[in-house]
């Protein structure tokens, strides 16, 4: 058969493939620890979920305007207020997860040939989304060193007259890397100096640990007219089967991001719209709770792999995600991280699902009961140990 150009790399997110390598062993008896897949192990959190119930006794099962509800909009303009982020509600579009929301607006932006520049190893749907879009991908190395912020220099020799856009993502998916001011302020002006467009994925912004901040590249001088915040309900209010995303950009390219969405997706369930009302407006709290437990979790397992010969494991400052460094080992990643799964019935994703910087490391996520870490750090180092 013949497929069009634009899917031709596209190939299954590597958090997806190696579940479904999990769940077959499973089904043959054998017992796995699952540190694969992205997605708090907390059940959404009660007060959402009632509001959600609530809202299909309601009605709220009906269309509804494709860029979401308008007090949904004001809630999250509100909240992004709290974070240094002066938009109006008509900026915010929502959508059915933080996905969608990801790939409008490069649809809207880029031309054929549009080189985008993307962090790597990275969040997966980045690549696809720029190629699905027409754009060229351009990676852009993340230093271990300099805490899995971008190799400056790096990014500066990538830079051409065709760069439209730059994504980030902090903190960041693989790494829990967290990008400093100075190092925001520098992309920050080489955005200005080029004139390209910056989409910040901040997904996971409300975890963070030691009293660390991810600040936004919004707020700083002369990038509100240029930035796309991305972000969602999935990962900070344990949401991720709901689907509810949203995303903050100027006003045109609202309109625009919002006309793909009646096309593609019409509208966002009303129901989960409702329900993240909710969370945004009254959960805080239980944010801050879940917050501290990753972080016990987090302490755990980095001190527990740090144990293990060949593992080099720097402390991650967010999202729930350790990124060790095992390059010591001497097996490829993707070989190391398919015997963990079939000898050692740890579940974990290699480096280079992340692209190819990501060789010499494996991603754990770790949320997952501390007793589960505590499994998996002893099954892991009893297999490093047979080598
Ligand atoms: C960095 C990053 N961005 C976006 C998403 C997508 O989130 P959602 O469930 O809201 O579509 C994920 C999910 O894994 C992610 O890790």
């Amino acid at each position: 058969m013949k497929f069009a150009h634009r899917i031709q790399n596209l190939k299954p997110e590597g958090a997806y493939r190696v579940m479904g390598l999990a769940q077959a062993l499973e089904k043959k008896g054998r017992d796995i620890v699952h540190l694969e897949i992205g997605q708090p192990d907390f059940s959404t959190f009660p007060p959402i979920a009632k509001e959600g119930k609530a809202a299909i006794d309601a009605g709220f099962t009906r269309y509804n305007p494709s860029e979401g509800y308008s007090d949904l909009r004001e809630a999250i303009a509100h909240y992004s207020e709290k974070r240094g982020i002066a938009a109006s509600p008509s900026q915010v579009v929502v959508g059915p997860g933080a996905k969608p929301v990801l790939l409008f607006p490069l649809l809207a932006l880029l031309e054929k040939g549009d080189e985008v520049l993307y962090p790597d190893p990275g969040f997966p749907s980045y690549r696809a989304d720029i190629e699905i879009a027409g754009g060229i991908p351009v990676p852009v190395p993340l230093v271990e060193a300099n805490s899995f912020s971008f190799d400056l220099e790096a990014l500066r020799s990538r830079i051409t007259k065709n760069t439209r856009l730059l994504i980030l993502n902090s903190p960041a998916n693989p790494t829990g890397g967290v990008i400093s001011n100075s190092d925001l302020q520098e992309i920050a002006a080489l955005a200005r100096k080029h004139d390209f467009w910056v989409l910040s994925d901040e997904i996971y912004s409300r975890l963070v640990y030691d009293q660390s901040d991810a600040e936004s590249i919004y707020a700083l001088d002369g990038m509100s007219e240029r930035t796309i915040i991305v972000d969602g309900f999935s990962k900070s209010y344990a949401m991720t089967g709901w689907r509810l995303g949203y995303a903050i950009m100027p006003n045109a390219l609202a309109e625009k991001v919002s006309l793909l969405l009646m096309h593609a997706v019409g509208c966002t369930a009303g129901f989960t719209q409702r329900a993240g009302i909710v969370a945004i407006e009254q959960c805080d709290d239980a944010v801050s709770d879940i917050v501290k437990q990753y972080q016990l979790r987090r302490d755990q397992f980095v001190q527990g792999l740090n144990q293990i010969d060949g593992f080099n494991c720097r402390l991650p400052e967010g999202a729930f995600y350790a990124f060790p460094n095992v390059s010591e080992i001497g097996i490829p990643s993707s070989t190391l991280a398919e015997r963990l799964l079939n000898e050692a019935g740890v579940a974990c994703l290699s480096g280079t699902d992340f692209g190819k910087n990501g060789e010499g490391y494996l991603r754990f996520s770790y949320a997952a009961s501390r007793e589960q870490l505590a499994k998996a750090v002893e099954r892991i180092s009893s297999f490093v140990s047979t080598l």
